[in-house]
């Protein structure tokens, strides 16, 4: 076969030198014709957009055409024409095809409309659809908007532990790191297990937020955000929990509950613009196949200022929709977490737009948040979307040594592992705050897919660890 530069399909698309000869590679999504003519949709995951190739059957050897199913993979050299029939612009008739792996009929994507639950079992070759391409382009996206935003606002990519020996939110749901023989685990007098020996000598897991590390940086390089993987052990089988995700968490120096408001709607809008100005393709076909108000939902948050609520205020509203009839699952009164149903309710049905809640009871938010001066609410803001619920988790931090210290002792977290994170209170100690935003929350609410494990490549979630 003649030797071509490829040309990616995302480019190939665009050219308009017809009469050129050019070399594709990709895959088979499809195959339909009649005796004499064959036309190949051919993606190779650039772009949402498929190439035809137009083979003239009578060039080409029996056990060659045989070979070109769906899911091969072909190099094609041909020439670059005008198309009237393909939906787009240009076609490739095919000159030179070789058949670079070949795909049987156990191949399982053979038709279209396969269920989400379906392509889950297939999650090495779901990326080779239309939906879950155009997922992973949109996340890579907002990947890049994300630290692009963070760059041009003076922040610094920080990169905090993976393993640590500290719980950040104290909920205690954390997968341990061990190189210990669980099979002959040391004990002592009491029946507790020695760490001495483990590789780290002491009990360590994986991280569920790297935000007490992002404090430490924060007070003293002013701005800072981390973008990792994070692990959370909680037994929470929905469509928005996912055992290993993905956090964003901005921690910055000298802002105060205003500031911090205005940089969580301002971060969010900007990852929106960015879909809407780099994804559109991709938006299109979400759009069309998964969710008919996708776009026009995208466009209306970047239109609307967000609803900045205090809880008490919150918990009003919901008493008075049970007076006059509406029913939850789960009951409402001052000093309970909001169930998601609760935060729909606020987002979806009384405000129709997204909510920044803050002043929330001390009790149900974690110990670093600032306490407010009437000693029972703390400044924590949570930023709920409509159908996702809470994207952000965030905070002003208590800058206080003795308060801090006081909810620590308190909540009977072990000051062994906090010594160091107390120093930032002890030495030029200053107000900051910031927040975590749950990666596969985002991708969930600019891709309009209804499944969390549908937005991330391999999900990790209650009994599935597979691939
Ligand atoms: O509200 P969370 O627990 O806050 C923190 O971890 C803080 N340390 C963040 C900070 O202030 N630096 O989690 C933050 C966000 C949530 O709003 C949610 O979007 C996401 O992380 N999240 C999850 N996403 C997927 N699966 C899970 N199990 C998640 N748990 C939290
Ligand atoms: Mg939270």
């Amino acid at each position: 076969m003649e030797n071509i530069r490829r040309t990616k399909v995302v480019d190939v698309l665009k050219r308009t030198d017809f009469g050129a000869l050019v070399n594709v590679k990709g895959w088979v999504r499809t195959r339909r014709g009649s005796k004499k003519v064959s036309f190949i949709a051919l993606n190779d995951g650039s772009i949402i957009h498929n190439v035809q190739i137009v083979v003239d059957l009578e060039s080409f050897d029996e056990n060659l055409l045989k070979d070109i199913t769906t899911g091969a993979c072909l190099s094609v050299n041909g020439v670059l024409t005008e198309s009237v029939g393909s939906g787009q612009a240009v076609e490739i008739q095919a000159r030179e095809i070789e058949v670079l792996g070949i795909a049987d009929n156990t191949y399982p994507l053979q038709k279209k409309g396969h269920s989400m639950e379906f392509l889950r079992e297939v999650a090495h070759l779901r990326m080779r659809t239309n939906t879950f391409g155009a997922v992973m382009r949109i996340r890579h996206n907002m990947a890049i908007a994300i630290h692009t935003y963070f760059h041009e606002h003076g922040f610094f990519y920080f990169n905090s532990p993976i393993i640590t020996a500290s719980d950040c939110e104290g909920a205690g749901e954390m997968f341990q790191v061990t190189t210990q023989n669980l099979y002959d685990l040391k004990k002592d007098d009491d029946g507790k297990i020695k760490y001495d020996d483990d590789f780290f000598g002491k009990m360590t897991s994986l991280t569920v937020s790297g935000q007490l590390e992002g404090e430490t940086a924060a007070t003293a390089l002013g701005a800072i955000y981390t973008f990792g993987p994070t692990f959370r052990a909680e037994n929470s089988n929905t469509p928005r929990h996912l055992a290993e995700f993905w956090m964003v968490e901005p921690e910055v120096a000298f802002i105060d509950l205003n500031d911090l408001m205005d940089l969580e709607e301002d971060f969010i809008k900007y990852c929106v613009k960015w879909a809407l100005d780099n994804c559109m393709d991709d938006l299109q076909f979400l759009n069309n196949m998964i969710d008919k108000t996708l776009i026009e939902r995208l466009q209306g948050v970047l239109k609307e200022d967000f609803i900045r609520l205090p809880y008490t205020e919150g918990i009003r509203i919901l008493e008075e929709a049970v007076k006059n009839g509406h029913k939850f699952e789960f009951p409402v009164s001052w000093g309970t977490d909001l169930a998601s149903e609760h935060e729909r309710y606020l987002v979806e049905h009384h405000f129709k737009r997204p909510v920044i809640m803050i002043d929330y009871p001390k009790e149900i938010k974690a110990f670093y948040m600032k306490i407010n001066e009437d000693g029972k609410t703390v400044q924590g803001t949570d930023v709920l979307f409509p159908s996702i619920g809470e994207i952000i988790g965030g905070s002003v931090r208590e800058e206080n040594y003795d308060k801090l210290k006081h909810e620590i002792d308190t909540r009977g977290i072990p000051m062994k592992d906090m010594w160091w994170y107390l120093d930032t209170r002890r030495y030029g100690s200053c107000p900051h705050g910031g927040f975590g935003l749950g990666f596969e929350r985002l991708i969930l609410f600019v891709t309009g897919m209804a499944n969390i494990r549908d937005v991330i490549p391999y999900p990790r979630t209650p009994g599935n660890a597979n691939f």
